[in-house]
């Protein structure tokens, strides 16, 4: 018991009464996480029955198709809504236009038309639309004189992302930074009968060094070599120009916008929620995945109540879907 104070009780609101007990916690909690909040990015290669490491992302592998409609399947199983592909494309198949992206017998239409095959419409299918897995010089588009040609690119995009539909994917999501896309995606997809099959812009991706695990993944940051994408995607400095490439997909079709990175971005998440009533999605990338996992392998954190920590912090923002690399584990920290 405190001795009244002579002056009246002090403090007169103590926010600690509402943390004291467990039940009084879960009453008064904000943001809630929920499988359904969850889209898991997985990466296809060829083969069957075989998974590789990642050495840059621990606990992540390659899979062949099989293994990947295995993990769709546990996908549904847990509650997690969609699946994200991503294929490892064998270095023989890439060119410098990237026209194996179009090809209806490629890893990520082969991977696709598997997973409707066994899990059909219990889980979204999301398939990324650029060219970067498929081009020898490893960047998002078509390069002509020392520059990634805008209107050519998003001609082929068009197929891709048509391509894609025709395999069974439910959710076309251009991560290619193009002017435009997402209009002439939208016209594409609907001239082919794809009407049903949303389209998840990333629409505020930033030039940033957090992908470098995901170009080890698929093998494209050797192509690369030293390049940069800075001249489509985002300058990490900016915020205002965010909303206009945000107002332009919106203007353009897209059903869901994306943030890209995710933990640095925190503050774009928040601002797109608050000028914006359309689903905001945010990706936590590789580079994310691999600061949580290799300081949780260090001991200087741990890893379950870290990762969900990063979970939460992305719903408070304002963001439904979160495409994490975490996301099989989340999702059954959470049953
Ligand atoms: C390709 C693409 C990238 C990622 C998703 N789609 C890499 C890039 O833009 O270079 C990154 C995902 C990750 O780092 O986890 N357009």
């Amino acid at each position: 018991m405190q001795t009244p104070s002579p002056y009246g009780s002090f403090p007169n609101t103590r926010l600690r009464r509402m943390r004291r007990w467990p039940w009084s916690r879960t009453m008064v909690q904000e943001t809630h996480l929920t499988p359904a909040n969850l889209i898991w990015p997985i990466f296809v290669k060829e083969g069957s029955g075989s998974a590789e490491p990642i050495a840059s992302m621990p606990g992540v592998e390659r899979v062949s198709v099989d293994l990947a409609v295995e993990h769709a399947a546990e996908a549904v199983e847990l509650g997690i809504s969609c699946i994200a592909i991503f294929p490892v494309t064998p270095a023989h198949l890439k060119s410098d236009d990237g026209r194996h992206s179009l090809d209806p017998d490629n890893l990520i239409c082969r991977a696709t038309k598997g997973i409707r095959d066994r899990c059909g419409d219990s889980l979204g299918i999301v398939c990324d639309v650029a060219l970067d897995p498929y081009t020898t010089h490893g960047h998002d588009g078509v390069v002509i004189d020392n520059d990634v040609a805008n209107d050519i690119t998003v001609d082929i995009l068009c197929g891709q992302a048509i391509n894609q539909a025709r395999a069974g994917c439910t959710v076309i999501a251009p991560s290619d930074m193009m002017d435009g896309r997402i209009g002439r995606i939208r016209k594409a997809l609907d001239a082919e009968g794809f009407t049903h099959v949303a389209i998840m812009s990333y629409a505020a991706k930033y030039a940033s060094a957090f992908y470098g695990p995901f170009r080890d993944a698929v093998g494209s940051a050797k192509n690369l070599g030293g390049a940069t994408k800075k001249t489509y995607q985002m300058d990490p400095c900016n915020t205002d120009e965010a909303l206009r490439e945000v107002a332009l997909d919106i203007d353009e079709g897209a059903d869901i916008v994306m943030v890209k990175p995710g933990m640095p971005y925190l503050d774009i998440v928040r601002r797109l929620h608050d000028n914006f009533s359309l689903p905001i999605a945010v990706y936590q990338v590789s580079g994310e995945y691999a600061m949580l996992k290799l300081a949780s392998q260090a001991g200087s954190l741990d890893e379950r109540t870290a990762v969900m920590e990063s979970m939460i912090a992305f719903r408070r923002a304002g963001a439904c879907s979160i495409l994490t690399y975490f996301a099989k584990r989340v999702a059954q920290w959470l049953q």
